[in-house]
């Protein structure tokens, strides 16, 4: 299959790149910055795209890229900090710019054979630089300016050499997406043939070649991402795969119900359930720092996992829902993407179990993920469902998970739903859930002055949970859902609601 790298140079935007080629139906792959050339050209993907990055290319160890890669041959589309690396690769000269040009600008566009090609002369483009192009390299000539850049968009078109100041992947360029499929489709000749159908076949057949007549283990959760798993390898291998459903008394009201009956009913998929809510609990007893709780849990995991192999087994594999901006968050990737939590996931499994991992969504970004599980026809209703963390309320908990906080943490989340529910608002946010920590606040019951809980409201709209913004929910229904978690909730005497949006804070509060 035709592909394009991108090479991260540390932009926020770099997998947004990705997506956007994607969108194309081009397939694309986030790299570190310094791959090696080798490498590259063993990946082989069409072409190349520098990312941008917060560097600055003069200065000291601003990172760069093999120096070989200019020597394989495949076209290369430098992106701001990428558009300034070409520059100055091929003897060109960046400086400070007088004026840092952020936000939207005209682009004016002087040359539409290649990378321009189909747009009208004059388009907005978003620029975010600090540095600029003062003399462009021999053999590149000006394709495209702005007020502030007379070098917005320069290109070597018989080597393929490209650079673009401003950020075709966010939405604010308007053309974006094809300026970027002008370069992966056009100039690099990548055929469009990255879809959900070919996906799922060609992970099958792989699962088929790789697992062969192996028994694998897969954890499902109810999510979205682990229900594809299984229906996957369910199609792949059949009655090799054995699923385990875990209540760890972190869920989500009636939550083990609904996947048993999702599974069995509407899947056709065995399952194994075991209730493991005690054990949980006493493990995460007196345990209040949130990375140590994601720590006791995945060894919990473990532990049971280990008990259901020797019961069922021997597996040799273990299956899980691990997704592309996973793998880019936990810096597997090795970009300079900085770990930021570290996701729960059943890595601690004793060697001896000798289970080798499979991960056949590690490619998909949450929305092709949702296209899979259609195509595979997990049922509507679990494809709407909200994504939910591995730990459950273990990170909605701020502190040590004790009765008290789960039972008002678990009841709030539940009147959160169904208030979203009954406005009709559910499926249009991301994520819906009730926090609570220990903070207390003073609220008066009948005649009484008592001290109750405060519950923190988090409704957070997002694209791909790598950022996100507060849902502005009616002041209405604020005040619908607070009225309703102080009357029906014990315990509870104020309700809040969070305002920070994805970053600087993230979504869940641990
Ligand atoms: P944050 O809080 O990092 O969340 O902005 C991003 C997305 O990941 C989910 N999340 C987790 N999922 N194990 C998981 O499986 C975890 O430990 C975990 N922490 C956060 C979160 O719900 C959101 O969708």
């Amino acid at each position: 299959m035709d592909k394009i790298a991108v090479l991260d140079f540390g932009s926020q935007y770099s997998h947004l790149i990705c997506r956007r080629i994607r969108e194309g139906n081009v397939y694309c792959e986030l790299l570190p910055y310094n791959t090696p050339a080798k490498v590259i050209k063993e990946i082989g993907p069409k072409g190349i795209i520098f990312s941008g990055g917060p560097a600055s290319v003069y200065s000291k160890g601003s990172p760069k890229p093999d120096q070989e890669i200019f020597q394989l041959g495949y076209p290369i589309l430098g992106i701001c900090y990428g558009h300034q690396l070409i520059v100055d690769n091929f003897g060109g000269k960046i400086k400070r710019s007088v004026s840092r040009e952020y936000g939207r600008a005209d682009l004016i566009i002087d040359d539409k054979s290649d990378l321009f090609n189909r747009l009208d002369s004059k388009t907005k483009c978003w620029m975010s630089h600090g540095d600029t192009a003062e003399k462009i390299p021999e053999g590149f000539k000006i394709l495209g300016h702005t007020n502030n850049s007379f070098s917005a968009a320069i290109g070597n078109q018989e080597r393929k050499f490209y650079g673009i100041q401003f950020h075709p992947e966010v939405i604010h360029t308007d053309k974006g997406t094809e300026i970027l499929k002008n370069f992966s489709q056009n100039i690099s000749s990548a055929k469009p043939t990255w879809n959900m159908e070919s996906f799922i076949e060609m992970t099958i057949e792989n699962i088929q070649k790789e697992v062969g007549n192996d028994k694998v283990l897969c954890a499902v959760s109810g999510g979205i991402d682990s229900t594809t798993v299984a229906a996957l390898l369910h199609k792949a291998i059949g009655n090799n795969l054995h699923c385990v459903f875990v209540n760890h008394g972190l869920l989500r009201h009636d939550e083990e119900k609904l996947v048993m009956q999702l599974f069995k009913n509407r899947l056709g998929i065995q399952i194994i359930y075991v209730d493991a809510a005690k054990q949980f609990f006493q493990r995460l007893k007196g345990v209040s720092d949130p990375e140590k709780k994601r720590k006791v849990i995945g060894e919990e995991f473990a532990n049971v996992f280990v008990n259901v192999a020797k019961k069922n087994g021997p597996f040799q594999w273990l299956a899980q829902g691990t997704l592309y901006p996973d793998v880019i968050e936990s810096g597997v990737s090795k970009g300079p993407a900085a770990i930021i939590k570290t996701h729960h996931n059943v890595g601690g499994l004793p060697k001896w179990l000798n289970l080798r991992v499979l991960e056949p969504l590690s490619s998909l970004y949450k929305d092709e993920v949702r296209e899979v599980a259609k195509l595979l026809h997990v049922p509507n209703e679990f494809l709407k469902r909200h994504p939910y963390p591995g730990p459950g309320l273990a990170v909605r908990i701020i502190g040590e998970v004790t009765a008290k906080k789960l039972r008002i943490s678990k009841d709030a989340s539940k009147i959160v739903e169904e208030e979203l529910e009954a406005a009709d608002l559910y499926n249009k946010v991301w994520q819906a859930y009730a926090a609570v920590g220990d903070d207390k606040a003073v609220g008066v019951l009948g005649d009484k002055r008592v001290y109750g809980k405060i519950v923190i409201i988090r409704i957070i709209d997002s694209f791909d949970a790598m950022t996100a913004d507060w849902t502005r929910l009616p002041y209405e229904l604020i005040e619908k859902i607070s009225d309703r978690i102080t009357n029906e909730v014990e315990g509870v005497t104020w309700v809040t609601y969070a305002v920070s949006s994805k970053p600087p804070a993230t979504i869940e509060p641990q």
